[in-house]
């Protein structure tokens, strides 16, 4: 396969006409980057202009992924740069774009937190693999572009095949899944940019050969921030799990979590407490090491369902390193079966999930 770069990529740009033999001025082009025959180019498009531009980014899409050497092609477009939109309007602004992304999913679940480190990525891999034990056809898609954990997760470091120029996903534990782990060395994924990260973030939803799925798991990000907001606005979630650890300062942390996904109208599934107690592994004795109760507690006052609490067990963190997942591997063990609980109730949320609420007015 040729290589393909940068400059590459820039001339054939350069050298673009539409149908209507319109180029592309240099000025335009924010960003090119290119990895092992995946290319993501952003051009600076005004908003007001976005729509009328859509053709054109179209038509550039499939003439870059026409190059020899180029397995995927994606062009987005970002607010130019002068205006310099905070990322709250930014993702607004690409929030217009139509949410088709994903229709072939029964329901999108988003697994989130306010703050780093609580086990989302533990919890949403074990609550993938119990939902598909339950009979679900699952998939499991890491949205953690800076810090990918699944491929170390599930024990699958591969690199996933090509039907067409689409990418399949990679198999595991009766799941499908992918992460940009499964695509480029995770050094890459660390210094993008925004606006490339959520172009990596479309191509694994348009770009991946996703079948038919009941639900789709997305392990996002820790935080709040551009990325957890534009995927709230550009997909139509069906809901949220946050996961929260049993300490008040990560408990803060999740109602910023709960707040954010309020505002942009996606329904809270409700709330895991991770790490929430330990057993001990030789006498059984279970203790509250920080104080085990909270979420449920806070759930409550925030007025969010409490979906489980999984209890602080060397074997999650064992079989999560090395890619055993123990919702598969100990299914009837007590941490299997605490997982096993949250995917009962989450899918029962899932049955019973309305229409998106509206914001509500908590007073605090
Ligand atoms: N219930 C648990 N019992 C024991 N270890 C756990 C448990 N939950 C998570 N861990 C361990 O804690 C560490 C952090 O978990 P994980 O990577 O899932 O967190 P995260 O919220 O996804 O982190 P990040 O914010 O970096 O994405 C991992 O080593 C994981 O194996
Ligand atoms: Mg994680």
């Amino acid at each position: 396969m040729a290589a393909i770069d940068e400059t590459a990529v820039r001339a054939r740009i350069g050298a673009f006409r539409t149908a209507e033999g319109a180029g592309i001025p240099a000025g335009m082009v924010d960003s090119v980057a290119t990895r092992e025959g995946l290319v993501q180019v952003a051009l600076m498009v005004a908003k007001a202009d976005a729509a009328r531009q859509e053709p054109m980014r179209r038509a550039l899409e499939a003439d870059l992924a026409a190059m020899p050497g180029v397995r995927n092609a994606t062009v987005m477009f970002t607010a130019p740069r002068a205006a310099a939109p905070q990322p709250q309007a930014q993702a607004q602004a690409q929030a217009q774009e139509p949410g088709t992304l994903l229709g072939q999913v029964g329901s999108i679940v988003a697994v989130a937190s306010g703050k780093g480190g609580v086990g989302k990525s533990t919890v949403a891999v074990n609550l993938a693999v119990a939902l598909a034990r339950q009979g679900k056809r699952v998939g499991l898609l890491d949205a953690d572009i800076y810090g990918p954990s699944l491929p170390r997760m599930l024990g699958t470091k591969g690199k996933p095949e090509m039907a067409g120029n689409k990418l399949v996903p990679i198999e595991a534990w009766g799941l499908k899944a992918i992460s940009i782990g499964h695509v480029v060395e995770e050094e890459t994924a660390m210094v993008w940019r925004g606006p490339m990260v959520l172009n990596a973030l479309t191509q694994l939803m348009t770009q991946v050969a996703w079948p038919e799925l009941d639900v789709m798991v997305l392990d996002l990000p820790p935080g709040t921030g551009d990325v957890q907001l534009t995927l709230a606005q550009r997909l139509k979630l069906a809901g949220a799990v946050i996961v929260s650890t049993p300490q008040d300062i990560s408990l803060l942390d999740a109602r910023r979590g709960i707040s954010m996904f309020r505002q942009v109208r996606v329904p809270i599934l409700g709330v895991v407490e991770n790490m929430s107690f330990f057993c001990c592994p030789n006498c059984g004795t279970r203790t509250d090491i920080f104080g085990h109760g909270g979420a449920e507690a806070e759930a409550g006052r925030l007025g969010v369902p409490f979906l489980g609490a999984v209890p602080l067990l060397a074997p999650i963190r064992e079989t999560s390193d090395a890619g055993t997942p123990i919702a598969a591997s100990a299914p009837e063990s007590e941490a299997g079966r605490a997982f096993a609980a949250v995917a009962t109730a989450v899918a029962a949320g899932l049955d019973g999930a309305g229409p998106a609420r509206g914001p509500r007015i908590v007073i605090e």
